[in-house]
Formats: structure tokens, sequence, C-alpha cells
């Protein structure tokens, strides 16, 4: 920024001088806001867009820091993003709860806060020593909202000596936070997209060994069961026709034979067919079906408790929660060590909601072995690629030593048919 000139309106004093700032000038403003377009324009990644708007902002509101914390997609919790450095190094280490600190406060109100000086006596500080807080003496905190009222997050400048945030530096602060409001959404959705696009293509490669699989499982019952009653039944059969003139009893006694021939490969048959899709929902729902799954567990460790209310859903959206339901379930009896788990199932106007937790050993997904870049089970890849098809969102909720907590919520009309 140029110097400004004596007499003129001050944009915006650095801390060093710890004096009240004047005004940002319409054409400062106006060019700040016109480098805040070309950055998230031209940027990339959610990242290397909230970086550069970080920097843009210090340095044109004279402040020290920028901190951008973005709230997760669920809107539960805010997560350090982006920030300029020194502390561009922590971006995705700090998180803080909806309402937790000025930024969760900010969030939590979708209105801004300006401490002047005396952080710590303000009851909405919260001190955390990887932002050196003890460093900075006045903070403006500031909502990032889009235009539809969506809360994305909260951008806080800092200065390391006093300084006033005066109602044209709140405006200019303002008017970027809605700039980048609506590019984070923007980002968010092209991320989404993308999500689903590799989800679509991951779940085509896999419906096709599925069905390789299922052709071949098919294809061995057929022939190892199906096919050999069939056989043994027209033998039987012949011997009846043989025998019926001369023989009647006999003759009966293969018709006998072949009617009990004909009763196996008719069973067969059907739990060849059964294999497909699970019966069980056409026959109960999908809550009853769950209870039942739960019921069928092979433990008797864990103690499962099902909460399910009974829900109105499409058959490929009902089908999906009951794969994931099912996968959770075998996840905690193969590897959780859990003494209690809990199935919830819900319903609101618009979405289902499947809660399956458990108290038991938790893991870190991060550091899930990998074969050739892809997770070696396919229980939990498999999980996150129906749920991408159906629109719906997964969230794992695992840490070493502290349980698992799987949430799928389901959009009730936005998903697309699988
Ligand atoms: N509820 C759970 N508790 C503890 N660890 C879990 C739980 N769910 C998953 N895991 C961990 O995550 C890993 C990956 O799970 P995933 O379902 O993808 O694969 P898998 O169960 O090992 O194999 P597959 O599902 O393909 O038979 C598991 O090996 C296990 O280490
Ligand atoms: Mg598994």
């Amino acid at each position: 920024m140029t110097s400004p000139s004596a007499g003129q309106p001050q944009p915006f004093q650095t801390g060093a001088q710890a004096v009240p700032t004047g005004m940002a000038g319409p054409e400062q403003k106006a060019r700040l806001l016109s480098r805040v377009i070309d950055t998230l324009t031209t940027g990339s990644g959610l990242a290397e867009v909230v970086q550069a708007v970080a920097g843009l902002v210090t340095e044109s509101t004279n402040t020290d820091v920028c901190f951008v914390h973005l709230l997760d997609e669920d809107g539960h919790k805010l997560r350090l993003m982006g920030a300029t450095p020194p502390f561009d190094e922590l971006a995705g280490t700090v998180e803080l709860a909806m309402g937790e600190g000025v930024s969760g406060w900010v969030a939590a109100h979708g209105e801004p806060v300006i401490i002047t000086d005396d952080k710590r006596a303000d009851p909405r500080y919260r001190y955390i020593p990887s932002l050196r807080g003890e460093e900075f003496v006045s903070m403006a905190s500031v909502p990032i909202t889009t235009g539809g009222g969506s809360r994305v997050g909260v951008f806080n400048v800092h200065t390391r000596t006093r300084r006033e945030f005066t109602e044209p530096d709140m405006e200019l602060l303002r008017s970027v936070a809605a700039l980048v409001a609506g590019a984070i959404e923007n980002t968010r959705l092209h991320q989404r997209l993308a999500d689903r696009e590799e989800a679509l293509e991951h779940f085509a490669e896999r419906m096709v060994e599925l069905q390789e699989s299922e052709r071949r499982r098919l294809a061995g019952e057929v022939h190892d069961g199906i096919s050999q009653r069939i056989v043994g039944l027209s033998f039987h059969l012949s011997a009846a026709a043989d025998a019926v003139a001369t023989a009647p009893q006999f003759a009966a006694e293969q018709i006998a034979s072949a009617q009990h021939l004909a009763d196996a490969a008719l069973e067969e048959t059907r739990l060849a067919i059964a294999g497909l899709r699970p019966p069980v929902l056409d026959d109960l729902g999908l809550a009853a079906s769950i209870e039942s799954l739960a019921r069928s567990v092979p433990s008797e460790e864990v103690t499962i408790h099902v909460d399910a209310a009974p829900c109105e859903l499409a058959e490929h959206l009902e089908t999906a929660i009951y794969r994931i339901a099912q996968e959770a379930l075998q996840n905690i009896v193969k590897h959780a060590g859990a003494q209690r788990a809990e199935v919830r199932l819900r319903q609101t106007d618009s979405s289902a909601v499947l809660d399956v937790s458990d108290d038991g050993q938790g893991f870190d997904p991060a550091a899930l072995p990998t074969g050739g870049g892809r997770p070696v089970g396919y229980g939990l890849s498999g999980m996150r690629e129906r749920a991408e098809l159906i629109g719906a969102r997964l969230e794992i909720d695992a840490e070493r030593g502290q349980g698992t907590r799987l949430t799928l919520t389901v959009p009730r009309n936005g998903g697309s048919r699988t």
C-alpha cells in the first residue's frame, strides 16, 4: 500500500503506531476487493485460496496476522484452514467447537467481535498456545457468511500493539468475508462433485468385480446344486416311465424320489436368488431389518442395542443404509473388541440418519494401511462409495482408545438412483 499523505484520512493504522485508525478510502477498498476477487478466481484448491486471502487481508488492513477458520461440513467444528506465516504451517491442526473461543462465538452468533486490548479478560477468549495470543494485543473477528445466510467460517486479524478497529475497517473486513464465503462455497461444491465422480468411478469398477464374483457364485450353485438335482430328477422320471406298466410300485418310488429332488432344486434356487439382495428388506422394512441384523451378529462379547424408527425411503436408499449398517457391525465384531454397540436410525423431513457407535479400541482412519494407494480393506471405502452414490454424508469419528462412531446422513430426495 502507498503511504497516505498527511491530512488525508488514514486507512488502517499499524498496531505499532498504537493510535485509532481513520477510514479506508473507497479507492483503497475497491483495490483490495478486486485483488481478493483475482485471488479467489485464480487459486485452485480451498487451502491455497484461503492462504492467499489471509495474506491480502493483513497487508491491506495493516494488521500483523490473519487466521481463517472454516466450519466443517456439518457446522459443528471450526478448523484453522489458513493463516499468514509463520502460522500457515498450523493449517489443519487447530480445531474449535462451535461456540468455543472468540472465533467459535462469532461463528455461532454470526456477528463480528472487536477486542482492543486485554483479550484474556473477555470470557469468550480461549488461549491456544500454538497461536501465540500473548504476542498480539488487539483483534477483530468477522463471520464468513454466504449471501444465502449459511455460515462458512470466521476470519480474525490481530495486531501486535493496541489498535482500534473502526466501523469502516469492519465494513471492509465484512466485504472481504462476503467474497471469500462465495468462493469457499463454490470450491466446496466443486470438491463434492469431484468426490462423487471419483466414487462413481470406483463404484463402477467395484460393481463389475461384484457382478463377476456374483456370476461365479451363481454358476457354482447352479452347477453343483441345482443342475445335479435336475439330472437326478430326470433319471428317476425315466426309470418311472420305463417301469410304470410292469412295476407300478417301483415307478411310484421313483416318482417320489423325483418329487423330493424337485423340492430340493426349488429350495436351492430360492437360496441362490436370496444371496443377491437382502430379501429381509422387502419382508420387514428397513428398521426391523436392522434390528434383525443386529440380533444375528455372531458375537458373545458385544451387546448391541438398537433403536431404529420406521423410515419411508426409496428402495435403493434402504439397500445402501442396510449394507452400510451391515459392514459397520461386521467391523465392530472383527476389529473393535467392544463391549457395547449402539445402532440408531431416525428420519426427519429431509433426511434419514444412521448412527453406529461402539466403545471398543477405535482406530486412526488416517493411518490405515494402503496397497497401491488404495485401502487394503474394502469395507470402509465401500461404505464411502455407497454413501457418495446416494448423495449421503458419511462421517467416521474414530480415535485410538475412544471407540468408533459412524454417522450416515442420507437426503431423502436428493440422492441419485443407483
Ligand atoms: N469399529 C471399529 N473398531 C476398530 N477398528 C475398526 C473399526 N472399523 C474399522 N476398523 C479398522 O479399520 C480397518 C479398515 O476397515 P475395513 O472395513 O475397510 O476393512 P476390513 O474390515 O479390515 O476388511 P474388509 O471389510 O474388506 O473385510 C480395519 O482393518 C480396522 O483396523
Ligand atoms: Mg470391514
